[in-house]
């Protein structure tokens, strides 16, 4: 199908991810010239749609930089309101009828995936499934199993080009300039492969904890909540082959690459959890639940045989970053008698905060003998005014555009891998807030390698007076 969409449901109206991210890309979309449909929300909170505008509006004050009076009005005059349980059949009824004169809604199921299934099945009762898409968010399940059944429950109700699946990472300005990179240029290729690359590490680090979120985390974790997805994610788009072009090609090869990936064993993880998490509300006081999580991960590939990718991703940990290091090999000989030292080269992908591509090579000091130094050549770049994640995804799925949205084949390849580590496969180990995870992840490293702590960029050296 693709007609663009002429009308957003958004289930799940009521609730934090509208909160936090829905309204404010509703308002981007706006002011970018991208919405002109009506958006109806669906909740159960006995609320009226003047209840539900002020909602809006609180959402864009807190997290959508504040209320843009022209884009604010226009977003209301689109907003409409359905307040019922998902349940009751009554529920889609009215919103059947909010959806006369539309012929392909875009349904945005923004709430938990146990009520995916009764929401579509409400959508295909009352015939508001028919000539539309469904948007899910992530996680796509709990397991390898659960997923196997929701991806079945909303194939039934909708064709599989018809379910986008959000994985906001892949919406990032940033990743999607790491794909560009990777197959716009000559450079890469040679040297993309076993015979150059070292090993590769992407670190997703938080220093925040659970913020609120016990009750949620509770029931994910860090291999759940973003290890399974967003970090396989970057692995796929860092691994993947050259794909025939734009399109499907593009899920076609993340798809094989982590088809590929093999299935992680207990001697793979390390879990860990920061000291005070089972103080926080909605944790149970013996949880085992990890905040931290480190695992080796081998890609049985022509390509990557050998190479071993190491992801860490934490809550509390020192700073907020997410990075990937693709470490070369050393030089076959040390021609300068005292010594190269230092460490291999490397190239440095920061994603966030900053947009970074660094390149790290060894010069020569300046003086009598023939030593050197590590450098890193940087290109760093600000975010400025590029679209939201959300605001690009929504867009996308509102064109059809399935690119950047996970396939039914990846989501099940990715809980494969991780399936028999979830759990209380590995024990969990303590660790301070503000270290870098229990010390247990630094003996995943095979060989004379570390991790790469994230450093300062040239700006925040600036803003600290050092350079
Ligand atoms: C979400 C997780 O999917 O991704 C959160 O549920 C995590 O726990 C967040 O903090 C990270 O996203 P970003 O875009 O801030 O890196």
């Amino acid at each position: 199908m693709t007609e663009p969409a002429d009308a957003l449901v958004f289930f799940g109206a009521t609730g934090d991810l509208a909160y936090k991210k829905i309204f404010p890309s509703l308002q981007s979309m706006i002011r970018h010239g991208h919405l002109n449909m009506p958006v109806i929300g669906v909740a159960k909170a006995g609320w009226n749609l003047e209840q539900f505008k002020a909602r809006a509006k609180a959402s864009l004050q807190e997290h959508g930089g504040g209320v843009d009076r022209p884009a604010f009005e226009k977003l209301c005059s689109l907003l409409r309101y359905v307040d019922g349980d998902y349940l009751d059949p009554t529920t889609f009824t009215q919103l059947r009828t909010a959806l006369d004169g539309t012929a392909h809604p875009l349904h945005y199921l923004a709430i938990p995936p146990s009520l995916f299934g009764k929401v579509a099945e409400g959508l295909a009762q009352s015939h508001c499934n028919q000539g539309a898409r469904i948007v899910a968010e992530k996680p796509f399940g709990r397991d390898l199993k659960s997923a196997r059944e929701l991806n079945a429950t909303l194939v039934h109700y909708f064709p599989e080009d018809a379910v986008f699946r959000i994985d906001h990472y892949l919406g990032k300005e940033a990743v999607q300039s790491l794909l560009y990179s990777r197959f716009a240029n000559t450079i890469w290729e040679p040297i993309w492969n076993r015979n150059y690359i070292a090993s590769v590490q992407i670190t997703m680090a938080e220093d925040f904890g659970v913020q609120g979120r016990g009750k949620f985390y509770e029931e994910a974790g860090a291999i759940r909540d973003v290890l399974e997805n967003h970090m396989l994610q970057l692995v796929a788009c860092l691994a993947m082959e050259a794909p025939a072009g734009e399109g499907e090609p593009l899920r076609d090869e993340r798809a094989k690459v982590l088809s590929m990936v093999r299935t992680l064993t207990p001697g793979d993880v390390v879990r860990g959890q920061f000291d005070g998490y089972r103080n926080e509300p909605g944790v149970a006081g013996q949880s085992t639940v990890e905040t931290f999580a480190a695992v080796r991960l081998w890609i049985d590939s022509w390509r990557w045989a050998g190479v071993p990718f190491y992801l860490r991703t934490g809550k509390c940990l020192p700073t907020s970053c997410t990075e990937i290091v693709v470490e070369f090999k050393k030089p076959p000989q040390q021609v300068f008698g005292h010594g190269t030292g230092g460490r291999p080269n490397h190239v440095r992908f920061r994603l966030s905060p900053q947009v970074v591509l660094a390149l790290g090579t060894r010069v020569k000091k300046i003086g009598e003998t023939m030593t050197g130094i590590d450098v890193e050549l940087i290109v760093q770049r600000r975010p400025k005014d590029e679209m939201e994640p959300y605001e690009r995804l929504l867009l996308d799925a509102a064109r059809g555009t399935s690119e950047f949205f996970a396939r039914e084949d990846q989501v099940e390849q990715a809980w494969r891998i991780v399936d028999p580590i979830l759990g209380h496969a590995v024990p969990v180990r303590p660790y301070s807030p503000g270290s870098w995870g229990p010390a247990e992840a630094n003996k995943l490293i095979i060989g004379e390698g570390a991790w790469w702590n994230p450093r300062l960029e040239p700006d925040e050296l600036e803003k600290e007076g050092v350079a």
